[in-house]
């Protein structure tokens, strides 16, 4: 086990369209996963995809039960969702900031889709199917992203609504959000 270097926006591979996982195999993905892990909780992290640690599988972890950083924030499932799908389930976008460990620093403005339907499989090749909303919504959104190739800031529909996380907070406009995959 073992944290990873987080490759930051600018490197080609986070634009990258990674590869599904077949067949499951729990042994093989377990170094992977217990890494990710690692990586994700080092950086105090909400979520984290494979290619962001240069493994361009169709692989994301994400979840909490708490943090300490964010006390309001809801719990979300410490969980591994492999090859997954994602079916809106009503056509309500919701705005608000987002973070990346890959955008270190920064934070955006970013619509997602406010209910979400995500399938997929876990590490033991188990079915995963829940309907979530907010911002257990928003970091699945966000972290399978990743796995198509796309950072939050190519889906910022308003540029004046990015910038940097410590001017930012300076200026009154953002307090910490518990929608960051960044400390
Ligand atoms: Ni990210």
């Amino acid at each position: 086990m073992s944290i990873r270097t987080i490759l930051k926006m600018g490197d080609p591979r986070l634009l990258e369209v990674s590869r599904p996982v077949e067949p499951i195999d729990s042994l093989a993905l377990a170094p992977l996963l217990n890494d990710m892990w690692d990586t994700m909780k080092a950086a105090n992290g909400a979520g984290l995809a494979a290619p962001q640690i240069g493994v361009m599988r169709r692989v994301v972890i994400f979840g909490y039960q708490t943090n300490p950083r964010y006390p309001d924030a809801p719990p979300v499932p410490e969980t591994v969702l492999i090859n997954p799908l994602i079916t809106p389930l009503s056509k309500a976008i919701e705005n608000d900031w987002e973070g990346c460990l890959s955008v270190p620093g920064m934070r955006g403005i970013v619509p997602r889709f406010e209910r979400i339907r995500y399938q997929g499989f876990d590490q033991y090749g188990q079915p995963i199917d829940r309907e979530v909303s907010g911002f257990h919504a928003r970091v699945v959104q966000h972290e399978c992203d990743h796995l198509d190739g796309i950072l939050y800031p190519l889906r910022i529909e308003d540029m004046r609504n990015f910038g940097y996380l410590d001017t930012l907070s300076e200026q009154g406009i953002i307090k910490l959000q518990p929608c960051d995959d960044e400390p």
